[in-house]
């Protein structure tokens, strides 16, 4: 089994039905409201225990009725939690709008993921003995990269999702191995709009980059090869949200098992082609049986 230790975010998502987004200074009227448990890490972690990996969670949660159920969750997916903190105060929410074609946008609000600066002598030996590392930037900037830097001189591999995307440190950026930012971060990371060309930039600064582009599917590109272009499923997508944690929580484990980069990505497009056509976060992501039918 691929041992997986996620440093991240864990997030009560409110997500909020709406037939189209607000414009600014616009109110709109919703369909629904649903709570669901979210974070970009906890839903890479979900992911990947789903998928069949053996994952531990580097985070922490609220004292507040929220911070219960986001464990309980990770619990329930088989996520190992001894490493999810309990931090005095509210846990992280995202404040989620999904419109009718299933896109969506998000204001996260930290909570208890601010409160995780810095890594202790346990969590170091836990990303020590796994195979994987995957990062986000829900967590403070110093914890991502020392966890980044610890990874790197244990030779774990790293797999960092640049969202929220942010400027980054070249100390942090030496330390991943594979780089997953959308097109969206992908253009503001390396100012280029152009997939072909901000992957070109971005491998300046590490060796792997895979670009997700939505239903376009996703640009993988390497130091030592031509950029390739793996087209997703085709599917109508209710729901977007989490579908590129989803992306990363399987990938994590095709790679962790030794499988090949296109084998690899295609399972994992196939994920989250499967997550899409669900509502929420940790609730839509697909188990291996799924993965391996689709
Ligand atoms: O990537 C999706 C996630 O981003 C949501 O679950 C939300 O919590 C935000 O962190």
């Amino acid at each position: 089994m691929t041992a997986i230790a996620v440093l991240g975010s864990t997030n009560m998502d409110l997500v909020a039905y709406v037939p189209r987004a607000p414009a600014r200074g616009e109110t709109v009227t919703g369909r629904e409201l649903r709570t669901v448990p979210g974070g970009k890490g906890a839903n890479q972690a979900v992911a990947a225990a789903r998928a069949g990996g053996d994952v531990l969670m580097i985070g922490a949660v609220g004292t507040d009725e929220y911070g219960s159920r986001l464990r309980t969750n990770l619990v329930h997916a088989g996520v190992d939690t001894d490493l999810l903190h309990t931090a005095a105060g509210p846990s992280g929410t995202a404040h989620v709008v999904v419109d009718d074609e299933g896109a969506n946008s998000i204001v996260v609000i930290p909570g208890a993921n601010g409160t995780v600066t810095s890594l202790g002598p346990g969590e170091t030996a836990a990303i020590a003995a796994a195979d994987l590392l995957l990062l986000q930037l829900e967590l403070p900037l110093t914890a991502v990269t020392e966890g980044a830097r610890s990874a790197r001189s244990r030779g774990v591999r790293t797999i960092l999702t640049p969202s929220p995307v942010q400027p980054l440190p070249s100390q942090l950026l030496d330390c991943v191995d594979l780089l997953v930012p959308n097109e969206f971060e992908a253009a503001a990371l390396s100012g280029c709009g152009e997939p072909h060309a901000a992957a070109e930039m971005l491998l300046r600064q590490v060796p792997e980059v895979v670009i997700t582009l939505g239903p376009k599917g996703c640009l993988y590109a390497a130091r030592d090869a031509e950029a390739v272009l793996f087209p997703a499923p085709g599917v109508t997508a209710v729901d977007t949200t989490g579908a590129g944690d989803t992306f990363v929580g399987t990938l994590a484990v095709a790679l962790g098992e030794g499988r090949p980069m296109p084998e690899a990505l295609a399972w994992a497009s196939s994920a989250a082609a499967l997550c899409v056509q669900r509502p929420g976060a940790s609730t839509s992501m697909p188990y291996r049986s799924e993965i391996d039918a689709a």
